[in-house]
């Protein structure tokens, strides 16, 4: 992806928004200019990703002061459409903490709003290439291998996901830089192929070598010795270290452990949430039953079957072997609360 593609980019007037919904095979923007818009481009995935859609909340106070100037509405209204915008996904707590941050300006107006919305996304870029540098230095130092690395990772957690570079991705995007990627396993990452869609589309504009793998075959990859490091993103880090992200990626931690191999999470300081004591207290988006049910629109399963669709599951702290954040590499280990030492 070059750098100047981004996901989430404030026109002027407006939020252009790549449609990554249609990603691989068409890259199109969709121009948002009122809080309906933008909360149904967050439920339905056309931006996604925990810093990006917090990038696109920080954004979204703005479009909300827009239209209620434009719409006449009261401040209560303008209050509403902004709680709105804060509620669209409950999982990943950059929303949430971004929609707040700018909300502190409120009051002074829209271009103080737009400022600190200009501050989210450059700051959000700025962690992501610290987080590169650092997790490389970890892991040519760490993983035990002198060769270029095979790394693993699931869902996206790339530059489509954020403001820029990446978290995840951006570790291996900085890794590749220096010669030291062998290939990435980029798990498909059902139901909706964030995976296959978009990791392995950013890998490819990359020219970094990988496969596209089932999610099923994440485990027994690890387990046959042909993974060196995992690495992944975060939706929400508890105090306790316990860490939501897309489901399927405690698989890949139950796998590593066994394997005696780094499970390494990738995520800014803003994805800690303190406030959070443990894993069980997160708030797993549930979706639509269909997105497992069909498949490109067409049922797969009988008409008797109900889905089970969480977006999201918890890899419990004592399978992290290090949280990679803009501050450095915290190895985590049983029992520590990782998220006090982030204070
Ligand atoms: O449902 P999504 O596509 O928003 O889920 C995204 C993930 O789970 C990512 O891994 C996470 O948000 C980190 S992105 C840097």
């Amino acid at each position: 992806m070059s750098q100047e593609l981004r996901a989430v980019d404030w026109t002027g007037s407006g939020l252009a928004l790549i449609d990554q919904t249609l990603l691989p095979h068409r890259t199109e923007t969709v121009d948002i200019r009122d809080v309906d818009s933008l909360v149904d481009a967050i439920q339905r995935l056309v931006v996604r990703g925990a810093p990006a859609i917090g990038a696109a909340g920080a954004y979204g106070v703005a479009i909300a002061l827009i239209q209620g100037e434009r719409e006449d509405w009261t401040d209560l209204q303008i209050l509403q459409a902004v709680a709105r915008i804060r509620e669209a996904r409950p999982t990943a707590v950059n929303l949430m903490v971004c929609v707040d941050r700018v909300m502190t300006r409120f009051a002074e107006g829209l271009d103080a709003v737009l400022e600190e919305a200009a501050a989210v996304q450059r700051e959000d870029i700025e962690a992501n290439r610290a987080m590169g540098v650092h997790g490389a230095d970890w892991l040519i130092k760490k993983a035990g291998v002198d060769r270029p690395l095979r790394i693993i990772t699931h869902c996206n957690a790339g530059a489509l996901a954020t403001s820029g570079w990446g978290t995840a991705l951006g570790v291996v995007r900085e890794l590749h830089a220096r010669g030291r990627v062998e290939v990435v396993y980029a798990d498909e990452t059902r139901p909706l192929l964030q995976g296959s869609r978009l990791t392995a589309w950013e890998l490819a504009q990359e020219g970094i070598p990988h496969y596209v793998q089932a999610d099923g075959a994440a485990a027994g990859t690890i387990l046959r010795g042909e993974v060196d490091a995992a690495i992944v993103g975060a939706d929400r880090i508890a105090a306790n270290g316990d860490t939501a992200n897309k489901v399927g990626t405690v698989a890949l931690a139950l796998a590593c452990a066994d394997a005696g191999i780094p499970f390494l999470v990738a995520a800014p300081t803003t994805t800690v949430d303190l406030a959070t004591a443990t894993g069980d207290d997160i708030h797993i988006e549930l979706r639509g039953e269909d997105e497992v049910l069909e498949w490109g629109g067409v049922r797969t399963a009988p008409a008797e079957s109900r889905g089970h669709n969480p977006a999201f599951d918890v890899t419990p702290g004592r399978l992290v072997t290090g949280l990679v954040t803009e501050r450095g590499v915290l190895e985590v280990s049983a029992g520590e609360l990782p998220g006090e030492r982030l204070k």
